[in-house]
């Protein structure tokens, strides 16, 4: 064969088996199969410019998160400026696939414009402030955003049960948590309110701290509807974890959102981790764990499972490299856009 012939026949073979593999993947998708949404983290750029990236978001997910353009610095970088263009654009291109949107986040800690990080006037200054935030954007996009995390990562870590000290506890008190939803509620009667954590499964003085904490908003009638669980998980997780926490919001007869899955296969992300290489051994732990996760939700009522969304399409758009510096595998499509073992996971174990 000379050197043409087997250029072409390469290319026929090469273009077969895209297009084999796209036949395999084009009409089976999780969303269709779940009774629950799916949904996925949205990074503005790539939905504006990546046609890949879009197709994906179009034919895979019915929910929408901003992966960052509604917190706090993005729509109002400067007090009483508010910039709506990107978050507008999201909310604009989640309509067009017909896809819901869920808002993330009113009040946290990170993501915050300097000019409320380092606030210097007095409480009732701040609690104005948090207040008039909170309203104006729950009011702007009422009617487009069915659910919002009210507040994010309110809780402290490391097993001290207690509250985070961060700008707002220590000028409002631990309340604000509480007035956050309140406020929410008096412009939006209809919009579900979150409280959004990470490390439930890991922490277990930090879930019996949250389960404390929505006892008390249900005696004192705080509009609390639902409860996000992050789970940036990894391999270390276990079965065990993910029953236990899952069993005890259960009780709470609250909305459960796994609202920014991720499946690390290098350990906690604090540490370097071994992983440099996708094997097949990896993906197939990898997809063990996501089935084990979903099959725990999947035990919740119908009428509590809010959904399940993923925190990133694709491994090389992942935020785990950037804010971490440090390699990762943690989502369902893999660097080429191509889906991983662990989409076929949960494609087998939604329902
Ligand atoms: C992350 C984004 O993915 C990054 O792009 C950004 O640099 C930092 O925030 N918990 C949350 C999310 O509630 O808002 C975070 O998103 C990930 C951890």
């Amino acid at each position: 064969m000379n050197f043409l012939k087997v250029k072409k026949s390469l290319t026929i073979a090469l273009s077969l088996t895209a297009f084999t593999v796209f036949a395999q993947e084009k009409d089976d998708f999780a969303k269709d199969k779940a009774s629950y949404p799916l949904g996925v983290a949205v990074n503005i750029d790539l939905m504006r410019k990546d046609p890949f990236y879009q197709k994906i978001l179009k034919k895979e997910f019915n929910s929408i998160t901003a992966e960052n353009v509604m917190k706090w610095k993005y729509l109002q970088p400067e007090e009483g400026k508010f910039n709506w263009g990107a978050a507008d654009s999201l909310v604009g291109y989640a309509q067009s696939i017909g896809a819901k949107v869920h808002g993330h986040c009113l009040v946290w800690h990170e993501a915050l414009p300097d000019w409320v990080l380092k606030y210097k006037g007095n409480p009732e200054g701040l609690e104005k402030v948090m207040k008039k935030h909170i309203q104006t954007v729950v009011s702007h996009f009422k009617g487009k955003v069915s659910s919002w995390d009210v507040v994010n990562e309110a809780f402290a870590d490391e097993g001290t049960g207690g509250r985070r000290v961060n700008i707002f506890s220590e000028t409002l008190g631990p309340d604000y948590l509480n007035r956050a939803f309140e406020y929410a509620r008096t412009v939006d009667g209809g919009v579900k309110l979150f409280y959004n954590e990470y490390g439930l499964e890991n922490d277990k003085a930090k879930l019996e701290a949250v389960l404390e904490w929505i006892k008390s908003c249900k005696a004192n009638n705080i509009p609390l509807d639902g409860i996000g669980l992050q789970c940036h998980v990894n391999l270390k997780n276990t079965t065990s974890q993910f029953t236990n926490m899952i069993n005890k919001l259960k009780d709470t007869r609250l909305l459960i959102h796994i609202s920014e899955l991720d499946i690390m296969v290098n350990g906690d992300p604090k540490t370097p981790g071994n992983v440099v290489k996708l094997t097949p051994e990896i993906q197939d732990d990898q997809a063990i764990l996501l089935k084990t996760l979903v099959t725990a939700y999947n035990y919740l009522p119908r009428d509590q499972r809010f959904g399940i969304t993923f925190w990133g399409v694709s491994d090389r758009d992942s935020w785990i490299k950037k804010y971490y510096n440090r390699l990762d595998f943690p989502c369902l499509w893999d660097e080429k856009y191509k889906r991983k073992q662990a989409y076929s996971a949960l494609y087998n174990t939604v329902k």
